[in-house]
């Protein structure tokens, strides 16, 4: 067993923030040998029960869930910071090309194990990630994220048309790779796959239905694309599918909405595409630097929470520009005001924080078993330094309320923030 003081953030099952000034932090195997949290509360109600356990003293610090981060892109690591006038010139000048090269298992494994460092920099702890549409690349991704002892998400990219020579892959081979991948890898360790088109524009009718026979035979394999991100985009769809009553709902015809989906971007829905995620239990990832860099638009909370869906935040690395959830949050803080359907919404940091922790981890299905440091949550978490810079130190120390410390952090903080990121293993 291992025992930590410090102050402790944790999140209660109302979203709200736990705030322990002095805490204690007991992590310690549990039936399986992982080690998970066994107690965390205030330190001095809890230390006499562990009596001969030695507990490391961190004063100044702050213990804090691990970060999920809910869609990002792994072989995008290097097209971060491509500019582009939105989306689909990005794609076919950027991201494709960049893409065509994980054919090469080296590469990508190479590409791979910088990742996982970078988002281990940033505290991020598990991520929902895309590959590419070669099978290597996801070999790869997992092969590095075991050896870690990660919970990291990823799937093979579905991608058989509308796509150049390089990523475009075929109809029938596309689906035998998915279920190889499905069987090799889900549920190993703690990896996960998900069943991946990439968006509707690059699958044929022939590779969704098989994309949704699949996620109909594998339940708690998760499912992930990206939906009504940018209005070219959105045109595009109608084209391809008039009948459709909106881009959303093409999913939902193939079977991709259920439990366990989690669709990045969902800026322009109407009420009706809110209650359909709503209905299906589909979780939206909330892209805010992506949306902001190429110019998509706004994530709409007032609409998402009046319906009432799931949804959590997400860097969307390379469209995204940064890997730190510090950046993603500010972001999210400042879309939260933009293009509402009712104005005057202000996102508190509380809700902000939680939307990348335990929230990301209930849009996964996840909830209890990561983003939060409740009792028997797998022990990912964070020792955060508020004094990492002087304005970090400067700013926190006049801090009266937890609310005022958390936003302190969420406006001033990048990985310097991140001391020590400890992994469940
Ligand atoms: N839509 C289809 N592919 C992509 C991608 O790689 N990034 C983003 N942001 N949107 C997409
Ligand atoms: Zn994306």
């Amino acid at each position: 067993m291992h025992a930590y003081r410090a102050a402790i953030l944790r999140f209660a099952d109302d979203h709200s923030a736990i705030y322990d000034e002095d805490g204690l932090l007991v992590v310690g195997p549990d039936a399986s040998g992982r080690p998970v949290v066994r107690t965390v509360g205030p330190y001095h109600d809890l230390a006499p029960n562990f009596p001969g356990v030695a507990v490391e003293h961190l004063p100044g610090r702050i213990l804090a869930p691990g970060f999920v981060d809910l869609h990002i892109h792994y072989p995008q690591t290097d097209v971060i910071g491509s500019p582009a006038d939105g989306l689909l010139p990005w794609l076919e000048n950027y991201t494709f090309p960049h893409e065509s090269r994980f054919a090469d298992a080296a590469y990508a494994r190479g590409v791979a194990a910088f990742f996982l460092d970078e988002l281990a920099r940033n505290g991020v702890t598990t991520a929902l990630t895309f590959a590419t549409s070669h099978p290597q690349s996801v070999d790869a991704f997992f092969t590095e994220a075991q050896a870690r002892g990660l919970r990291m998400i990823t799937g093979k990219v579905l991608q058989d048309r509308h796509s150049p020579d390089g990523v475009r892959d075929d109809t029938a081979q596309s689906l035998i790779d998915t279920e190889a991948l499905i069987q090799r890898w889900h549920g190993k360790d703690r990896l996960g796959y998900a069943i991946t088109p990439r968006f509707a524009p690059s699958c044929s009718d022939a590779q969704m239905r098989g994309a949704g026979a699949l996620a109909a035979k594998y339940p708690d394999v998760w499912v992930q694309s990206h939906v009504a991100e940018n209005r070219d985009e959105v045109q595009w769809v109608r084209e391809l599918y008039p009948q459709a009553r909106s881009y959303l709902s093409v999913y939902d015809n193939f079977g991709l909405l259920r439990q366990r989906a989690v669709y990045a971007h969902c800026l322009h829905f109407d009420d009706a595409d809110r209650a359909l995620m709503r209905s299906t239990g589909a979780a939206a990832a909330i892209s805010p630097t992506s949306n902001l860099f190429l110019g998509s638009g706004f994530f709409d909370y007032e609409g998402a929470d009046r319906i009432g869906y799931r949804y959590g935040l997400a860097s969307d690395v390379g469209g995204g520009t940064s890997f730190s959830p510090f950046h993603t949050m500010l972001a999210a803080y400042v879309v939260g005001r933009e293009g509402q359907t009712k104005p005057g919404l202000s996102l508190r940091p509380q809700q902000l924080w939680w939307q990348h922790t335990a929230g990301a981890a209930a849009a996964l299905g996840l909830d209890g078993v990561i983003g939060n440091l409740q009792k028997g949550c797998e022990a990912d978490f964070l020792v955060l330094n508020p004094q990492a810079t002087p304005l970090l130190a400067r700013k926190t120390a006049l801090a009266n309320s937890l609310d005022e410390l958390l936003f302190s952090m969420i406006v001033l903080g990048d990985d310097r923030l991140v001391e020590r990121t400890l992994i469940s293993q």
